[in-house]
Order: C-alpha cells, then sequence, then structure tokens
C-alpha cells in the first residue's frame, strides 16, 4: 500500500452496501461519509484501502489524529505489547503514563517546562476544552468567556457554545450562558470569503474597546479561548500582531488565555505547539489529537501552576487512563525527535505551498492558499464570481477522491480544500497528492466550461 490505486466508480460495491447498511443502523448525524462515500478496511502510512481494494492517500489522517501515519510499525509494537500488561489505569500513576508525562514535558520550550501541570481528560478533545472553561471559571471567579469567530472547539455543550459555527448550533437549545464573540485576527487578505480579514479591521482594538468601554455589556469575563490557526474554521492563522495584542489584553484585564491546540499541537505546524511562534505562555493550553501519534484518544489540559489549585475529582472521567495511548505517545514522540519529522513538517510545507501556488497561477478555481506547518487551506472559488463555491468545492473533493486522494472541507459553507497530510509525508507522496489535484482542477475546469 504505498501508491494510489483506484479502480472503479466510488463508491465500490462492497462500500456501498457498507454505507447503506450503516444508513439504516447509525445515526442521521453520521458525517464523513456522507462526503467521502467508501468503507475503510485498512492503512499504513499514508495510505488507506477500503473494503473494494482501492487504494487512496490519506490527507485528512484520522481528522489530524495520525501523525505519524496510519499504523506506524513501531507504535503498533508498542502497543501490542503493552496489551498484555495493562490497559487502562485511571488516574493512577503508571510506568506508561510516567513516561508520557515526561515525554510531553520534554516538548515545551524549556523556559516554561516547569510552569504547567497536566491534567489527563475524558479522550475527546471537546472534554479538554470543558475542563479548561470549568478551571478558568474555579480560578478566576468569573463567568464570561471570549471566543472568535471562525473558531472550533467540540460538540459538547460548553465547547459548541463558543464555536462559531451557526449551522451545529440552530435549535440546540440551552447552551452555556455568557459567551462573547469576536473577529479573528488573521493573516488572510482575502476579499473571496464572507470572512472579514486584516484589511478590513483591527480586531485586537475591537476587543480593546469592549474591555474598556464600560457600557459594552460583557460581564466578569474568566478567559479568551482561541485556536492560533482555525483549523475546522478554514486554516485561518492568527496574525502574530493579533495575538500579542490579545495576549496582553489579557494580562491587563485579569482574564485566562487559553489556547486550543487540539489540532495544532504535537508538531503539526512544524513547532511543537503553535504559541511557541507567537511567543506566548498560554495561561492554559489543551491538546488531544496528535497526542498517541496513533489514533488513540487521548486528552491532555496544561495549566499554569500558578493558577489557583482545583480540589480532587473537580473533572474527572473514566476513560482518561489509556494505557495504548500514553506507550504509544512516548514512543511517538521518540520517533518524531530520531527522524527529526518536525524539519520535515516545515519542508513539505513549503512544498505543498510553491506547488499550490504554481496551481493557484494555472487554475481560476483556487482562492487564497493558507498553509502553517502541515495545515493546509486552500479557497476554492467560483472562477466566473471569484467568489468561494461551496458546490465547486464539493465537486472537487469528490473528484479527488475517485482520483485517489482523500482530502477534507472546511471553512464558511465548506469552501475550503483542506489538508492535514501525516508529519512524516514523503515528498514523493506530497508530489502524488498534488499531480491529483491538478488533475481534478483541469477536470472540472473542463466542466465549467462545457457548461458555459
Ligand atoms: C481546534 C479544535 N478544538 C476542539 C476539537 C474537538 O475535538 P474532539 O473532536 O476530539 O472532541 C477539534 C476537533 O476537530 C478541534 O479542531
Amino acid at each position: 500500500m504505498n501508491t494510489i490505486n483506484v479502480r472503479m466508480e466510488i463508491p465500490g460495491p462492497r462500500s456501498l452496501q457498507a454505507l447503506q447498511k450503516q444508513l439504516r443502523q447509525e445515526s442521521t448525524a453520521v458525517s464523513y461519509p456522507k462526503r467521502l462515500p467508501i468503507s475503510l478496511e485498512a492503512g499504513k502510512g499514508c495510505y488507506v484501502q477500503d473494503v473494494d481494494g482501492n487504494v487512496f492517500i490519506d490527507f485528512l489522517s484520522g481528522a489530524g489524529s495520525l501523525p505519524l501515519g496510519h499504523s506506524h510499525p513501531e507504535l503498533v509494537g508498542e502497543v501490542i505489547e503493552q496489551a498484555d500488561k495493562l490497559c487502562i489505569g485511571l488516574d493512577f500513576p503508571t510506568p506508561a503514563k510516567e513516561s508520557f508525562i515526561d515525554a510531553h514535558l520534554s516538548m515545551l520550550p524549556e523556559e516554561i517546562r516547569n510552569a504547567y501541570l497536566i491534567h489527563f481528560c475524558g479522550p475527546t478533545g471537546a472534554d479538554a476544552v470543558e475542563a479548561a472553561i470549568k478551571l478558568a471559571k474555579v480560578a478566576t471567579g468569573a463567568d464570561e468567556i471570549i471566543s472568535f469567530r471562525g473558531g472550533y472547539h467540540g460538540c459538547t455543550n460548553g465547547a459548541l457554545s463558543l464555536t462559531g459555527n451557526r449551522a451545529m448550533k440552530k435549535n440546540v437549545l440551552g447552551k452555556m450562558p455568557g459567551v462573547h464573540f469576536f473577529p479573528f485576527g488573521s493573516t488572510s487578505t482575502s476579499a473571496a470569503s464572507a470572512v472579514l480579514n486584516s484589511n478590513q479591521i483591527d480586531a485586537a482594538l475591537l476587543l480593546e474597546s469592549a474591555l474598556e468601554d464600560a457600557n459594552s455589556g460583557l460581564g466578569n469575563v474568566a478567559a479568551i479561548v482561541l485556536e492560533l490557526v482555525q483549523g475546522e474554521g478554514g486554516v485561518y492563522i492568527a496574525d502574530k500582531g493579533f495575538i500579542e495584542r490579545v495576549y496582553q489584553l489579557a494580562r491587563k484585564f485579569g482574564i485566562l488565555l487559553i489556547v486550543d491546540e487540539i489540532q495544532t499541537g504535537c508538531g503539526r505546524t512544524g513547532t511543537w505547539y503553535a504559541f511557541e511562534q507567537y511567543g506566548i505562555e498560554p495561561d492554559i493550553f489543551v491538546t488531544s489529537k496528535g497526542t498517541s501519534g496513533i489514533g488513540l484518544p487521548c486528552a491532555l489540559m496544561f495549566y499554569k501552576k500558578s493558577l489557583a489549585p482545583w480540589p480532587a475529582g473537580s473533572h474527572i472521567g473514566t476513560f482518561r487512563g489509556n494505557q495504548f495511548a500514553f506507550i504509544a505517545g512516548s514512543k511517538a514522540i521518540d520517533v518524531i525527535n530520531r527522524d527529526a519529522i518536525l524539519h520535515n513538517v516545515c519542508e513539505r510545507s513549503e512544498q505543498i505551498r510553491v506547488r499550490l501556488a504554481e496551481l493557484q497561477h494555472d487554475f481560476a478555481l483556487l482562492g487564497e492558499i493558507r498553509c502553517l506547518g502541515l495545515m493546509i487551506g486552500v479557497e476554492i472559488l467560483n472562477p466566473v464570481t471569484g467568489k468561494a463555491c461551496d458546490v465547486t468545492a464539493s465537486k472537487i473533493q469528490k473528484r479527488a477522491l475517485r482520483r485517489g486522494l482523500i482530502a477534507e472541507l472546511g471553512g464558511r459553507d465548506d469552501t475550503v480544500l483542506r489538508m492535514l497530510p501525516p508529519l512524516n509525508v514523503s515528498p514523493q507522496c506530497v508530489n502524488e497528492a498534488l499531480n491529483v489535484l491538478e488533475r481534478v482542477l483541469f477536470e472540472q475546469t473542463n466542466a465549467i466550461e462545457e457548461i458555459h
């Protein structure tokens, strides 16, 4: 399984059968297979095989949870060995957990390594966000939260309340009160999407004026919550100046800064954590997708020791002691260090950016390209209007699948083609994926021309 091999229309017969069965048996809220209609059988590295034997490049990577690709052999070896020893350990210390903690702390910049405590959360990212909200409220005695337009923080009640996507929240009554949304200061200058961009607005000034204004309607703000790259929101990269000012405002007004590194963490942006690139020290940060390296659930909250202690049992959950995730996660960090994989992230990011820029030159379907490390987003445009276009984006995603590339959509109305390759992706695999994209853009351009 080391090259694309798609021999039939997608879905193939066995996938179709599985998808039909899924429709009968599973919740109507099933999501990915509606856009990517395949049934998965196996994965190895950057490639995944469906039940019909078709092989695809997988640049969805378990929604970013496979930093070393599918079933990395060294991580699998560790997991198999662990299975015979101990599977779950609640929040007791165990050898696997101890080495995992040491490895995770070693990822922090030296000067702040001793400043944080780690809280093991229920295994999803959303639970880590819940823990962060709760801790911020307990530590400050305040209860309001500032969040940002375009942000995504998960589907539990508090996390959803902080999320920008209005369609996801529609008809969900009883969301967490006291959340205020502000525009996100990003590096984007795109005029194609509905996002306010940094040419149009000084996002930090708006936030500052609300915090200064006695009549702004804000109550007691416990925390500012943000992503440094809004992943699901369409790969909007936070502007450095914006983050510096938000950081200063948080300090000035005694508000805690919570950085959601669930998607950006564990090397995805080229540094272990994205906040390192912004020169800030969050009061709290959360991470989960990349922690085990192999897609096993494990969510972490790091918080400053200086925050008031919260009592035993303040945020518990049965599945916080996944020994497989711990043992695989420690090994993943060893492998990333040993194989200089963060360096690879930067090199492949540049390879992708350059090639996408060439494609953007050749195809009017491509708008702004946004990359930080291996978080990659490309605006898909209607070539006639020059506006972001969900219909074209969906067609490109489907055509890419048919040609052997799994990519995701995100952003406003799903108009951004997103790619989250494994961090150890090879230059050859990147090339193969972008050759597919080029072919697909060519086909889609011709299809549009035929219509006109
Ligand atoms: C930035 C961010 N926060 C939170 C979450 C929620 O994580 P989970 O799906 O594991 O609950 C996600 C998931 O995509 C995310 O990207």
